[in-house]
């Protein structure tokens, strides 16, 4: 379980970027939505301990994260940067994603095993020996998600992790993702991306100007006018509006709506 409670934290010298955030998750998909600026990413880092609270408390499956270094937090939380790319630094796959169960102190053999494991996970097996830098966009960002498995967390937090991809490589990483969450990880996604809220979360959480304005289930999150903060509804939701139906998650289900349930 992952508690936030009553969360405030402030950069060196400046205002308050969260302001009295409670928050908590179990094994499930979270999506964390709002404008730029409105402390996602902020909150985010709190969840391996990246970041300390100014002022409330950050526990992980019952620890305070004050009490618990970045290196053992990252054993229950994995954090996928935004913009992982800029983290790679070894000359192959498999040293990068092998880099982590090092640090932790795990055997040549069980290192193996760990990085074959995560590379399969996200379907990058035989993968090993290229080059990080050589990956593409949908790959790099699959790689960043191994790094962070290859240390069997429990939760995972990605940071806009289809920012920025194209549509067969933003696919890829909506697979990987389906994946982990059949595997039983808990999953807080930080997302602009509407389609992506409405075809994977199980709650969605709206943050806007360091609050949270929203907790709840997905149906009535787009009911919300999302345009007043800078989110656009799913063009599936306007065309079931336009029909007169109620919410739907995909086009199948808005065919079934539209025809009447064949009567
Ligand atoms: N390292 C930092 N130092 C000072 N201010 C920061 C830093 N990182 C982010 N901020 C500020 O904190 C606020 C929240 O940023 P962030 O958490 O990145 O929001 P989001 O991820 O929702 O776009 C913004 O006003 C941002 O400018
Ligand atoms: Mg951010």
């Amino acid at each position: 379980m992952i508690e936030v409670r009553n969360l405030y934290y402030a950069y060196k010298g400046e205002q308050y970027v969260l302001k009295g955030i409670n928050f908590s998750m179990g094994e499930e998909i979270v999506a964390l939505v709002g404008p730029n600026g409105s402390g996602k990413s902020t909150f985010a880092k709190h969840l391996n301990g990246l970041l300390k609270p100014t002022r409330g408390d950050v526990i992980i499956d019952g620890e305070d994260t004050r009490d618990r270094t970045v290196a053992e937090l990252s054993r229950k939380v994995g954090y996928v940067f935004q913009n992982p790319e800029h983290m790679f630094f070894e000359e192959s796959v498999f040293k990068e994603v092998a880099f982590g169960p090092k640090n932790l102190g795990k055997s040549e053999e069980e290192i193996e095993e760990l990085v074959s494991w995560a590379l399969k996970s996200v379907g990058l097996e035989g993968y090993e020996k290229r080059a990080p830098y050589s990956l593409s966009g949908g790959e790099k960002q699959r790689l960043a998600i191994a790094c962070v498995l290859s240390m069997k967390p429990k939760y995972l937090v990605l940071d806009e992790p289809t920012t920025g991809l194209d549509a067969k490589a933003e696919k890829s990483v909506v697979k990987t993702i389906k994946e982990l969450k059949k595997n039983g990880h808990g999953i807080l996604l930080i997302t602009h991306d509407m389609d992506l809220v409405l075809e994977l979360a199980e709650r969605v959480v709206l943050f806007y100007k360091g609050e949270k304005l929203y907790d709840g289930s997905v149906k009535e999150f787009f009911e919300i006018s999302l345009e007043e903060y800078s989110l656009e509804t799913p063009e599936l939701l306007k065309l079931a509006r336009k029909f007169n139906v109620g919410f739907v998650k995909s086009l199948d289900e808005l065919m079934v709506a539209v025809s009447g349930d064949g009567t």
